[in-house]
């Protein structure tokens, strides 16, 4: 026995344990309510745009006019890249994952920012700074590997949600889609310590720098069960291909010990209330665009009342990825993205708990209980061999 594997306590997956104290937000797994900064999710989505939202969660409270306009102007501000930067960047390959690319890419930004950029005191300003950045990066991506122009050149009218599709596609969104997508990145923006914000705040807490954090993160959501899963769920749809397919694929993921993506949460032990929202974005998008998305809603539907019917009752319901992919097919968005989009929004979210988590830092260090052999003799085990 090691010497404190006996008071060592263990909690697989850190399951109920709380890392920090926060201001930022409240999930609240029983009711299926999220609160940023103490205002419901849903009203946020209802009545705010992104912008506001990313202000809340950096600085606790609502903008003023000034406030908002002056962090618009940030946004707008930095995201031009350094040309330097750019022409490294273009030597990266293409026919990789965009959330490697992601992940490569924000890093290699890190050797590009100075302290008066990204040091102690000007950090608020680096996360604004990485926001405005990451959806420059995937246009960057996608718009090279499909031989299409970069359209750097972004305009000063439009919003962050508005230039991202547009710079992605190589025009200006309808209003319906910039509103989508405005509201998908607010129900994405911020979720607790969920795993890819724990990894920030891991490599945070060691006075790491905020590119360091991100890089961490990103590479934290690309998890297949984490922010992964919201392409993985379009492939199982694809895969599933009819509705009538739905209740015989649950019953062979059951009979096989196999996961159902886009379902179960840790903390929610009911209806996701991102899901319930993008539930029904998805239902109104697909009456209009019909298409495939129209038939991956339809397998979705099928595929929720087979799930709920044999596994509500252990808390497992649609979680934020079951609908958001069918909502970002409508917009014309391509599968492999879907996760770069997640990112695009948690980055704030990512920002602010590294923000928090540093005004009263103290670094991670938790134990391993130890269960490996003690007291070997080199010798005579060398021997054995
Ligand atoms: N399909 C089938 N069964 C499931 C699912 C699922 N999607 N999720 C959980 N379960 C079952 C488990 O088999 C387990 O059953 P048991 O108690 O009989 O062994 C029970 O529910 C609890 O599962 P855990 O693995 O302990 O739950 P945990 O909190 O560790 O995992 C997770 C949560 C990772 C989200 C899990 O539900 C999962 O893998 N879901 C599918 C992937 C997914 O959609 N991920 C996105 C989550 S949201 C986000 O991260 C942005």
């Amino acid at each position: 026995m090691s010497e404190l594997s006996g008071t060592l306590q263990y909690f697989k997956g850190l399951e109920g344990v709380a890392v920090t104290e926060s201001s930022i937000s409240y999930v609240d797994g029983v009711r299926g309510k999220l609160l940023y900064r103490g205002f419901d999710v849903e009203d946020l989505v209802e009545h705010s745009t992104f912008e506001e939202v990313a202000y809340l969660l950096w600085y606790g409270h609502l903008p003023s006019e000034g406030e908002l306009c002056e962090l618009r102007e940030k946004l707008m501000k930095f995201r031009k890249l350094p040309e330097e930067y750019l022409k490294i960047l273009k030597t990266f390959p293409l026919d990789v994952h965009p959330m490697d690319f992601l992940r490569a890419s924000v890093s290699l930004l890190g050797l590009f920012s100075t302290p008066d950029e990204c040091g102690e005191n000007t950090r608020m300003d680096c996360a604004i700074r990485l926001t405005a950045q990451l959806p420059m990066l995937v246009t960057i991506f996608h718009r090279r590997r499909m031989g299409k122009e970069l359209n750097l050149d972004v305009s000063e009218k439009l919003g962050h949600a508005a230039n991202f599709l547009y710079m992605l596609r190589g025009k200006p969104p309808e209003s319906m889609e910039e509103t989508i997508m405005d509201k998908a990145l607010i129900l994405h923006a911020e979720q607790e310590m969920n795993a890819s914000t724990f990894a920030a705040v891991v490599t945070a807490s060691t006075l790491s720098d905020m590119y360091s954090a991100v890089t961490s993160a990103i590479g934290t959501l690309k998890g297949p069960i984490h922010g992964g899963a919201n392409e993985k769920v379009v492939e199982m749809l694809e895969e599933i291909g009819d509705p009538e397919e739905a209740e015989g694929y649950v019953e062979r993921c059951l009979a096989e010990g196999r996961r159902i993506m886009g379902f179960g949460h840790r903390i929610y032990k009911t209806y996701d209330p991102r899901a319930r929202i993008l539930k029904k974005w998805a239902e109104t998008l697909v009456n209009i665009r019909g298409g495939r998305a129209k038939r991956h809603f339809e397998i979705a539907m099928k595929l929720e009342k087979a799930v709920t019917e044999r596994l509500g009752n252990k808390g497992i319901y649609p979680n934020v990825d079951f609908y958001s992919g069918i909502v970002y097919e409508c917009l014309g968005i391509p599968k492999d993205l879907f996760t770069t989009i997640f990112a695009v929004a948690r980055v704030v979210g990512w920002t602010a708990h590294v923000i928090e988590y540093n005004e009263t830092n103290r670094i991670f260090r938790p134990r391993a209980i130890y269960k490996g052999p003690m007291n070997l003799n080199y010798k005579i085990e060398k021997s054995k061999r």
